[in-house]
């Protein structure tokens, strides 16, 4: 009951938005059809009461800052668990000033003389932001930590649009900044990139708006590389943008761009793979689709590997938003490790464009964000979508999505989501306009807020267990100890998950993967219900490349809080 009430209250606060209640789930109450309608109203009360335990099984949100001073764009978690947030410049003041008192002043279009921070370092332990200085455009820009740990951020607009950006994180309390290189630059102009952290530990930077080539950082000699593929898939409403880009085991790149997608030999710069074309809507910016990898399995000896592809919008949506065209309704699923591979189609229960795909602990998939008519760009969208969805890829086919508590504030164009290590989904950012602006529909949104998705309902809380003793830093192939204690006794053995902090923009959470340990049973070790735990480090660089992971122990779908884990050779 508390669950309708919740729904019934967020629906009457702003009836724009699109909420999922049971008046949307395809009946039609006809006076033919009453007594089924009666009908189904009776399962669905027994069902909520049953089911939706007091509002917490779906899902609870929390404001966790009133104005974080910039509308973020871009975010990256560092592994000292705080959060990079970024705007751009060329947008007038923040409502944050720059560290120390520091103004710059530029040929910025909007402020030329400019004493506001475009980014901020956001601290969940405190919810309180430090300003960081970015002096150049960030805008459209792309990223992905190092092995090191380092953030580097890269190519923007006007003068950034060549710019390598570095954050070495620190721990909360430190005064780490953005470092911009005054020595390197990026060999082409990008913006709409993506980046990719590869097993040797360089990262891959793939296209942007009229760049149909690759580069490296470090930079190869002879780059930038022509890259036919990101030709072929462009259109006129230049659907290839932030291509979605997986590091397959096999340490070859599955990308996809607009409908098309290929497997690509960065090292002999070939393609050996080509995919069917996907069915429905284009799928990349600015249609707006998202996708993830979907967890890498022991139990498999990462051998198969699946891409997820949710969302997106109708060609046209961007080129005549006044059309109002719905978004997708689909999910698209692959076996990319197939020989021969086919799209799987599943219907999502709300239609959806610019909403993120985060991998969660427990392997499940959260879609949250975005809207259900038009496509990105400054107000091509409406009808903003609250609730998030849940996807369980394991399990049975008719039974994978769960409409969860909707959230109260729209998150549409430029908006984040990103994992926490406690397990939250932390939401911030959106702004449909150009510029600041505080009126009108969609006000450019400053505030913070996190989703906390049903496995942190205290009603788990008898078997959440806690990683108490653990390596800081393991090598490729080895076996390492973790000691994990449960309130009440396992009744299964607990799983290790790894999992990098992607850069997340523009609905795409790029370098994001989730890699499942082989883990060869637990030890209780105490009488307690303390347990030891033997895993296995991944394989290879091409499973899990160099790098800061989050570990989380999982039992019976409920994680831990993560600890940071480093993985190297
Ligand atoms: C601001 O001042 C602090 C403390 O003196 C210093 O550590 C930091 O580097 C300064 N930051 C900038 C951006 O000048
Ligand atoms: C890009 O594709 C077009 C056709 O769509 C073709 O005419 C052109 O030659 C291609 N560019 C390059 C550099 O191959």
């Amino acid at each position: 009951m508390a669950v309708r009430d919740e729904l019934g209250r967020a629906k009457s606060r702003s009836t724009k938005f699109r909420v999922q209640n049971t008046s949307s789930m395809g009946w039609r109450s006809t006076s033919k059809h009453w007594w089924l309608w009666m009908q189904v109203v009776v399962v669905l009360v027994v069902l909520a009461s049953e089911f939706g335990v007091h509002g917490q099984d779906l899902g609870t949100w929390e404001i966790l800052l009133a104005n974080a001073g910039i509308a973020s764009m871009h975010a990256a978690v560092t592994n000292y668990g705080t959060v990079v947030l970024l705007d751009r410049t060329n947008i007038g003041a923040s409502q944050i000033a720059l560290p120390n008192g520091t103004c710059r002043d530029s040929n910025d279009l909007v402020l030329p003389h400019d004493c506001t921070a475009h980014s901020v370092l956001f601290d969940p332990s405190t919810n309180t932001v430090r300003p960081l200085t970015i002096l150049s455009d960030t805008w459209c820009s792309s990223g992905q930590f190092m092995p090191d740990g380092t953030l580097m951020q890269t190519g923007g607009d006007f003068e950034g649009i060549r710019k390598v950006r570095t954050f070495v994180p620190c721990p909360a309390t430190g005064n780490c900044d953005w470092v911009e290189s005054t020595t390197q630059q990026l060999q082409q102009p990008r913006w709409y990139a993506t980046n990719q952290l590869l097993p040797d530990g360089r990262q891959i930077i793939i296209g942007g708006r009229a760049v149909f080539n690759i580069e490296y950082i470090p930079p190869s000699a002879n780059g930038p590389l022509y890259f036919d593929f990101l030709n072929a898939t462009n259109d006129g409403q230049n659907d290839n943008l932030y291509p979605f880009v997986h590091l397959l085991p096999d340490g070859n790149l599955y990308i996809f761009a607009n409908r098309d997608s290929i497997v690509y030999n960065y090292v002999t710069n070939t393609v050996v793979k080509t995919f069917p074309r996907i069915p429905g809507e284009p799928r990349n910016y600015p249609s707006a689709g998202s996708s993830v990898m979907l967890p890498l399995l022991a139990s498999n000896q990462f051998s198969v590997v699946e891409v997820l592809i949710c969302g997106g919008a109708q060609y046209g949506a961007f080129l005549e938003p006044w059309t109002r065209k719905p978004c997708s309704i689909t999910c698209e699923r692959i076996v990319v490790t197939d020989p021969n591979p086919i799209w799987v189609e599943e219907q999502m229960p709300i239609r959806r464009c610019m909403g993120d795909m985060i991998l969660l602990p427990n392997t499940d998939v959260l879609i949250i964000n975005g809207a259900s008519i038009g496509s990105q760009g400054w107000g091509f969208a409406d009808d903003p979508v609250l609730n998030p969805v849940r996807y369980m890829p394991y399990g049975s086919p008719d039974a994978r999505f769960t409409t969860l508590t909707p959230s109260t504030i729209p998150r549409m164009y430029h908006s984040t989501a990103n994992l926490l290590p406690d397990g939250r989904v932390m939401c911030a950012g959106s702004n449909s306009h150009q510029f600041y602006t505080f009126t009108g529909d969609y006000p450019t949104e400053l505030r913070i807020d996190a989703f906390s998705p049903p496995y942190l309902s205290a009603s788990v809380a008898p078997i959440k267990p806690t990683i108490s003793v653990y390596p800081l830093q393991v090598t490729y192939g080895t076996p390492f100890t973790v000691t994990v204690s449960t309130p009440s006794a396992l009744t299964t053995v607990i799983e290790l998950n790894l999992m990098s902090a992607p850069f997340n923009t523009h609905s795409y959470a790029q370098g994001q993967r989730l890699v499942n340990l082989n883990v060869g049973g637990s030890v209780q070790v105490a009488a307690a219900s303390v347990y030891q735990i033997t895993a296995t480090a991944p394989p290879t660089p091409q499973i899990a490349p160099p790098g800061y992971y989050m570990m989380f122990a999982v039992n019976q779908r409920v994680p831990s809080v993560a600890v940071w884990i480093r993985v190297t050779s």
